[in-house]
């Protein structure tokens, strides 16, 4: 099962670039920038990883990232996703990147995106991994906030395919920024938003998303499940959800196994993913080898979700067309 998923090309839907950041490399940042931090080691760092539930991840995932400052910062970060990505046979991504959580310690928009972007031309020169980047508005900040970071993506439209909503969920549902979306829209940009497992209200927030804000896929929107007429939505529109096996089970104890199960038998498109994988000590292969060796996951259910990312991509219809040609091959 191991080397079947090692094979497999897939692709990655669902990946914070922030979350990527291995305390290895949050050591090496923070002397290069002249960063004390309270930890005297890596393994230090990971045994501080003390999460939970969504708030207490993100504390831990913010207080992280002061240590990215210049543009040799955030292409380091990305050209090591994309490293380890490439290992493990991910071909395609479209990763998420915070820049609020960059701009409101002062580091300029600007810095960040030149740097994720020098790390997506050289991992497609380089190591054969394509990419499409996706911005993401953090909800827990204003609506007037995520659209003047809207604003200052519009010179920098040509690198981004997406946006997205991330954060803290809580009282922070999809209509709050209705408008955002509405206007990256017009701007051309498909739209996908975090629906979290077990969330306050989530029902509502995926009923928002479908209905109000008319996403082009959803992350996670696991409890989904629990309501007849919103999972024949999905499955009728074709809407991708980007679950992450690990991380759920970091935030809610459980791997969602079974209701992954029960997506693929409603003809919802399920998708694997790793989230934050420096976090969740889990990137793609480890999140599809845990369904496997924890859930009883089959190389056929396996290849039914690989083949689900490609379908719900936001690639070109010519790169999908190839990347599918080539799973069908290995069937
Ligand atoms: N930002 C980074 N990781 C996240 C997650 N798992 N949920 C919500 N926001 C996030
Ligand atoms: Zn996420």
């Amino acid at each position: 099962m191991k080397d079947f998923i090692q094979k497999l090309p897939k692709a990655e839907l669902h990946v914070h670039l922030e979350g990527t950041l291995e305390p290895e490399l949050i050591f090496a940042l923070a002397q290069r920038n002249g960063i004390s931090l309270p930890y005297a080691t890596p393994a230090e760092v990971v045994a501080a990883y003390d999460f939970h539930d969504l708030p207490s991840f993100l504390k831990i995932y913010y207080a992280a990232m002061d240590v990215l400052r210049t543009e040799d910062d955030f292409y380091e970060l990305t050209f090591e996703y994309f490293r380890r990505a490439a290992a493990q046979n991910v071909v395609y991504v479209e990763p998420f990147f915070d820049p609020q959580a960059h701009t409101s310690r002062g580091v300029a928009f600007e810095t960040v995106i030149r740097g994720i972007r020098r790390a997506q031309d050289e991992a497609a020169a380089r190591l054969g991994v394509e990419s499409q980047l996706i911005m993401c508005f953090l909800r827990d900040l204003s609506a007037e906030s995520a659209m003047a970071h809207l604003e200052m993506a519009e010179p920098w439209l040509d690198h981004l395919v997406g946006v997205g909503l991330d954060s803290d969920e809580k009282d922070n549902p999809p209509a709050k920024f209705a408008e955002v979306f509405a206007r990256a829209r017009a701007l051309g940009l498909k739209l996908t938003m975090h629906c979290d497992v077990n969330q306050k209200d989530i029902l509502e927030h995926i009923r928002e998303c479908l209905d109000l804000i008319e996403v082009d896929r959803i992350d996670h929107g696991v409890n989904a499940l629990e309501d007849e007429a919103l999972c024949d939505e999905i499955a009728r529109r074709g809407l991708g959800l980007t679950v992450c096996p690990v991380s759920n089970r970091f935030v809610v104890q459980n791997l969602t196994g079974d209701e992954i199960r029960k997506m693929l038998s409603r003809g919802m498109k399920a998708t694997i993913n790793s989230d934050d994988p420096a976090y969740f000590r889990a990137y793609m292969n480890e999140n599809l080898e845990a369904l496997a060796d924890e859930a009883g996951f089959t190389e056929a259910e396996i290849l039914t979700l690989t083949r689900n990312a490609f379908e719900v991509s936001w690639l070109p219809k010519a790169r999908k067309q190839h990347w599918l040609d080539r799973l069908a091959a290995l069937a």
